[in-house]
């Protein structure tokens, strides 16, 4: 094997890989030549002069307009029997065991400033809960509501699998049933320094990074999973971030839209707060639904207003989706899926041609990832509905300000403080609440809830009032 690929280096102009090979023992030397071997040079080839010696730029079509969408409150009786009928089948979907919750998890709170995998992230704001046991227990509480056994899909990456993995064991995956958590693994792609160079971690690997969450899709068929879901009769997959607590993991309307439209592949919109939120763009050019993410969208695009001043590209995408199994089955038939790659500038560590680890304090190098929400362009047919952001989207990206810890409790404390007032029950202004999803796990629930149990007032403890 290592002669084949060192003459394969060599017509590559990647020699350099091989630098310490003759130092390593056996076993790293099996690591490496493995790394090696995996790489699909036709494609890295292509990629290294379009995305990595030169900045690609995102052609913007000229036919590129807003895309239509289902507003979130039906605007005349049709539609508002339309949504009747929706939410009708997909709670029947739900309840006949046709859906899958997949929560994309491969990142890590960098961001934050959190070492570890995201889900980990203590979010809630009374009982600190992690990501992972918030979703876990909106999922038991599900399960209960449905009579069923969802099936919870976790995407994770290299860098948190065994870690992410380890955390559900050590919490008895909170109380759901191990079988229906099934994890897989998203692809890797190696990171390149700006001479078109590969960059290697250690002397005996590569500097791989995740190839972004459009991996889903190949990682769902290679892993196997598609497959358990087409055995278990599993049609649809309830797609949503590991960063969004707010995010329903099932939502009948969303689901039965879905259904009813014959939709491949649907999104969740909200209108966004500004130009510039960093959301992606809905938009439509050939007929096909178009993502342009907030970084690619022109300044003139973003900010064009219609005759009424209201932003022209409105549809923000929370990167909540529903996709058809069948969908991704056609997607991937052949084992391949080449979705657009997208060149993100990193600071990523690696060793220098002396073998010494560098940490730079500049980016180096580029990682490219792809993204699901380019699926939709290949899509026959997609839907999009309207959420209202208060009770959809509460991502924690920074640490403070805009999409931050912070504003995700205020909107987790709004959210169940407006579902207690809804159920009529009272409760001191301005006190935190926290209701467990497996108690309430959403509106109607706390409207059971209250009358179940005959409250109409709850008083406040000193750390805010806690629901479970
Ligand atoms: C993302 C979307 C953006 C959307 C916004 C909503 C991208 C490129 N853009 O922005 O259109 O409006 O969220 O919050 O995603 N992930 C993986 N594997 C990867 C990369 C990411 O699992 O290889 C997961 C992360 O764990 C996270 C999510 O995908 O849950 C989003 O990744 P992030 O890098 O935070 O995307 P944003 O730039 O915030």
């Amino acid at each position: 094997m290592l002669h084949t690929i060192s003459k394969d280096l060599g017509k590559h102009q990647q020699q350099h890989l091989l630098q310490f090979i003759d130092e390593l023992d056996k076993p790293e030397q099996d690591k490496l030549l493995n790394q090696l071997n995996d790489i699909n040079w036709d494609s890295l080839n292509k990629l290294i002069p379009e995305y990595v010696l030169q900045q690609p730029q995102t052609e913007i079509p000229r036919d590129l307009a807003p895309a239509p969408y289902f507003p979130a409150v039906p605007q005349d009786v049709e539609q508002q029997k339309l949504y009747e009928q929706a939410e009708a089948v997909g709670t029947q979907l739900i309840s006949d065991g046709k859906v899958a919750a997949l929560t994309v998890a491969g990142g890590q709170g960098s961001r934050l400033g959190f070492d570890g995998p995201k889900g980990t992230y203590p979010i809630t704001p009374i009982k600190e809960k992690t990501l992972f046991q918030y979703f876990a227990e909106s999922i038991a509480r599900i399960n209960e509501k449905y009579s069923i056994s969802l099936t919870w899909y976790i995407m994770t990456s290299q860098l948190n699998d065994s870690q992410t993995k380890d955390f559900f064991a050590e919490n008895s995956y909170f109380c759901l049933p191990q079988s229906s958590v099934k994890f897989f693994i998203q692809g890797t792609m190696p990171t390149i320094g700006y001479d078109g160079k590969l960059l290697m971690k250690d002397s005996s690997s590569l500097a791989l990074a995740p190839d972004g969450h459009g991996g889903t899709l190949l990682a769902l068929k290679r892993s196997g999973s598609l497959a358990t879901m087409a055995a278990g009769g599993i049609e649809y997959i309830s797609y949503f971030q590991v960063d969004n607590p707010l995010a329903s993991i099932v939502n009948p309307l969303f689901l039965g839209l879905h259904h009813l439209k014959k939709s491949e592949m649907s999104a969740i919109m909200l209108a966004k707060t500004g130009p510039h939120e960093k959301l992606g763009n809905f938009c439509i050019s050939g007929g096909r639904t178009t993502i342009i993410e907030y970084s690619d969208m022109p300044d003139e695009l973003a900010e064009a207003v219609d005759a009424n001043g209201r932003l022209r590209y409105i549809a923000g995408s929370p990167a909540i989706h529903v996709i058809s199994r069948n969908f991704v089955e056609k997607l991937t038939a052949n084992g391949h899926l080449e979705l657009p790659w997208h060149r993100a500038d990193k600071k990523i560590p690696c060793i220098n041609s002396a073998g010494e680890l560098i940490n730079p304090v500049e980016p180096n190098g580029v990682k490219l990832e792809s993204f699901i929400f380019d699926a939709m362009a290949l899509a026959k047919k997609t839907m999009l509905l309207e959420a209202k952001r208060e009770d959809e989207f509460a991502p924690i990206k920074n640490k403070t300000g805009v999409d931050s810890v912070e504003s995700c409790r205020k909107m987790l404390i709004a959210r169940d403080r407006r579902r207690l007032a809804q159920a009529c029950i009272a409760i001191p202004a301005n006190s935190a609440v926290e209701i467990s999803p497996r108690l309430i796990v959403d509106d109607a629930d706390a409207i059971t809830y209250a009358s179940n149990n005959n409250i109409n007032s709850i008083t406040t403890s000193l750390e805010g009032i806690y629901l479970k």
